[in-house]
């Protein structure tokens, strides 16, 4: 199980001093949170931030894109040193022409559903992404109660695809993370269970051993 430590609960004042502290926790990916107030009502921040945290990190910087139109964007966050780009498949645009405009840029791509988007409308593209990553709470804020229910569309896109790779992101916890590592998870985004947290390193510690209950 990897983890990617959403950085959306950070303190933004001193950004560069929580990136140290995640660079040394023993997690695996900096999961960056980036909101329009219109695809969710909530803003966050631009490739500008990606561009930043590039040169204070080796860990990938998994990009998350919850923005209406995400082709207008791509460029920009790749060359500002993205590694992986997820959208989601609500936003506007030919999804199958998001992804190849991704890997055209050099990217990997990950494509994203809201808790309400049947896990079906996914399929025409698993065979061209890199990533799909399912959301446990609607997306727009940190600190919400995952959504059990979410995991049954991760069940069901590990029976039809085994080796593509899943990452499930909002509300994971030390409590719940043995029930989402058993539907086949192989990426949890954890926020508010590690940023905020007295000891970034001990709060990896307690969602990888409980990853194994
Ligand atoms: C929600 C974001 C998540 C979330 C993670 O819109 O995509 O990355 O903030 O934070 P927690 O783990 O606190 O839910
Ligand atoms: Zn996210």
């Amino acid at each position: 199980m990897r983890i990617s430590v959403s950085i959306l609960g950070a303190d933004f004042a001193r950004l560069g001093e929580e990136v140290e502290q995640i660079n040394q926790a023993g997690s695996d990916w900096i999961h960056v949170d980036v909101m329009d107030g219109h695809f969710v009502p909530n803003i966050t921040f631009g490739p500008n931030m990606v561009k930043s945290l590039r040169p204070m990190t080796k860990q990938p910087l998994d990009v998350h894109l919850m923005i209406t139109e995400p082709q207008r964007f791509l460029q920009p966050f790749v060359k500002a040193g993205s590694d992986y780009i997820t959208f989601h498949l609500e936003a506007e645009g030919n999804p199958a022409q998001t992804i190849s405009m991704i890997h055209g840029l050099g990217a990997k791509a990950g494509i994203s559903v809201r808790p309400g988007t049947p896990v079906e409308e996914l399929f025409p593209f698993l065979q061209m992404v890199d990533m799909v990553l399912i959301m446990g709470v609607e997306p727009g804020f940190g600190g919400q109660k995952f959504n059990m229910d979410t995991l049954q569309k991760v069940r069901v896109l590990k029976q039809k695809l085994p080796e593509l790779l899943i990452e499930i992101d909002g509300g994971v916890n030390a409590g719940n993370i043995a029930e989402i590592a058993h539907a086949g998870v192989d990426i949890c985004v954890a926020g508010s269970a590690i940023v905020g947290q007295p000891n970034y390193t001990a709060a990896v510690s307690a969602l990888r051993s409980a990853a194994q209950q």
